[in-house]
């Protein structure tokens, strides 16, 4: 009897768990889906990481010019400015680079199309809280992304 309410005890467990980190995160209220960030990760981690870090957060003194002159990689979490800029900006400056700011990011319009900018943006979105993305959806230029 010991046995079986063990067993029991030790599926639902494995169920629970299952159900926990197996289950796709659905990004409910966002534009962008789970494939969205699935994709959009590995492109971050082949080309964005080695400046903003795997998971977004970027530079902690991300306000602080470094000697050169130049600002560092700031977060792209929502902990730094980045909410600020609508969706068409975002995908402009991660296609033209920091030309657009006299700063150091390169460009990557040569390596990545439209598709993979979607992707790369929602995968540093998905990191963003709540109500930091729905202020930045609540912006007028960003009400299109369902
Ligand atoms: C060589 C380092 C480097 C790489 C690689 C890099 N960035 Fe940046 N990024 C920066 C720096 C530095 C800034 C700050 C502006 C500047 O100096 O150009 C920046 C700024 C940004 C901003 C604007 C943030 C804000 O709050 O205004 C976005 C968005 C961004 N990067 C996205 C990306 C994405 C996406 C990739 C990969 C496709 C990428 N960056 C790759 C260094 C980098």
């Amino acid at each position: 009897m010991k046995k079986t309410i063990f067993i029991l005890v030790f599926f639902l467990l494995l169920f629970l768990l299952n159900y926990i980190y197996l289950t796709p995160k659905d990004y409910q209220n966002r534009w962008f889906n789970e494939e969205n960030v699935i994709k959009g990760k590995s492109i971050f981690l082949k080309n964005c990481a080695s400046c903003h870090k795997e998971d977004a957060s970027g530079t902690t003194l991300w306000k602080k010019i470094n000697k050169d002159g130049f600002y560092p990689p700031p977060p792209l979490n929502g902990q730094a400015h980045t909410w600020h800029h609508d969706y068409n900006t975002l995908a402009e400056i991660i296609s033209k680079g920091g030309v657009l700011y006299n700063g150091e990011m390169p460009a990557f319009e040569k390596e990545l199309n439209k598709n993979d900018i979607k992707n790369v943006i929602a995968y540093f979105q998905s990191f963003w809280k709540d109500d930091v993305y729905d202020i930045w959806k609540s912006m007028k230029k960003n009400s299109d992304f369902e």
